[in-house]
């Protein structure tokens, strides 16, 4: 039998539609309208579409953005007099700088991204954040992650005491899905490039993530039948075709419940990322 399809696009439109609603309350009740800065050094082609994407989901809730171009050569120390700019900005409830940074500035990524003050840090990445991810205290949680959960739990997918398994150990999928897996009290495990029998691992997934960048890399038979499976890969195989992590055609046939790519987990990301806009503003309002 074939799987349930769990389609991105209606669970970020409730998401997105959530988010509106907390953002109409925050300026009718407080005067405060919510604020999103994107951040974007130099010209990479995926980065200017994901932050139009960010920008036009802003403009359709009626929050406030603004995107602050920077030329390629940027300095370190340009972008963190920015940072620092921004975080004084009243009207600035969050600020997100897109990945990946020119090749200058990668290295001092974690330096840039832990200036961003943890109140505004709308991508979760700042360590103060991910600390309150670990601990279980309230924060602003990486985007994609807190989607898949919030998705799992709209389409009713028991998560309590189940078996999870997460491929992929990133600091923006893997490691948070972890965390927020185990709050929901799963049983997780997670692989990587160098687990071994990892096809024995993932066949006993209830939920099956995959977030590790590889084109079609869980095949059919590393799914347990029935098994629900997030496909969190976006890979580029063409000028003009996205495919996942996931070989959807095959699984599809396995997995009782399966994110499609395109038209899956990526578009949640941007509807939570509208949901952490306006829980910083929130926060910092009320
Ligand atoms: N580039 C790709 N994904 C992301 C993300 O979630 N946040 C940021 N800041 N940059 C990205």
């Amino acid at each position: 039998m074939s799987a349930r399809i769990l389609e991105g696009k209606v669970f970020a439109q409730q998401f997105k539609e959530d988010a509106g609603r907390r953002a109409a309350v925050l300026r009718e009740k407080y005067g405060v309208n919510p604020g999103l800065a994107v951040i974007i050094v130099g010209s990479n082609p995926a980065s200017q579409v994901y932050v139009r994407n960010k920008n036009k989901a802003c403009e359709e809730l009626g929050i406030y953005s603004e995107v602050v171009e920077m030329p390629e050569t940027t300095t370190k120390q340009e972008l963190i007099a920015k940072i620092d700019e921004l975080n004084l900005d009243r009207r600035i409830h969050g600020i997100l700088v897109q990945l990946p940074l020119p090749a200058q500035i990668a290295k001092d990524e974690a330096e840039i991204l832990n200036r961003i003050d943890p109140a505004k840090d709308v991508d979760g990445f700042h360590p103060v954040n991910v600390g309150r991810l670990v601990t279980g205290e309230d924060g602003l949680v990486p985007c994609t992650p807190a989607g898949c959960i919030r998705m799992l739990e709209l389409a009713d997918i028991p998560l309590d005491g189940k078996r999870a398994v997460v491929i992929g150990r990133s600091n923006i999928v893997g490691k948070p899905m972890l965390h927020l897996l185990l709050g929901k009290n799963a049983t997780v495990t997670i692989c990587h490039s160098h687990t071994e029998n990892l096809a024995e691992i993932t066949r006993e997934a209830d939920v099956l993530v995959a977030a590790i960048g590889k084109p079609n890399f869980v095949t059919a038979d590393m799914v347990k039948p029935g098994a629900t499976v997030i496909d969190v890969g976006i890979n580029r195989i063409a000028p003009k075709k996205l495919v996942g992590d996931v070989d959807f055609a095959a699984v599809k046939e396995v997995a009782g419940a399966i994110t499609p790519v395109p038209g899956g987990v990526g578009l949640l990301t941007v509807a939570m990322l509208m949901q952490n806009v306006v829980k910083a503003a929130e926060t910092a309002a009320c």
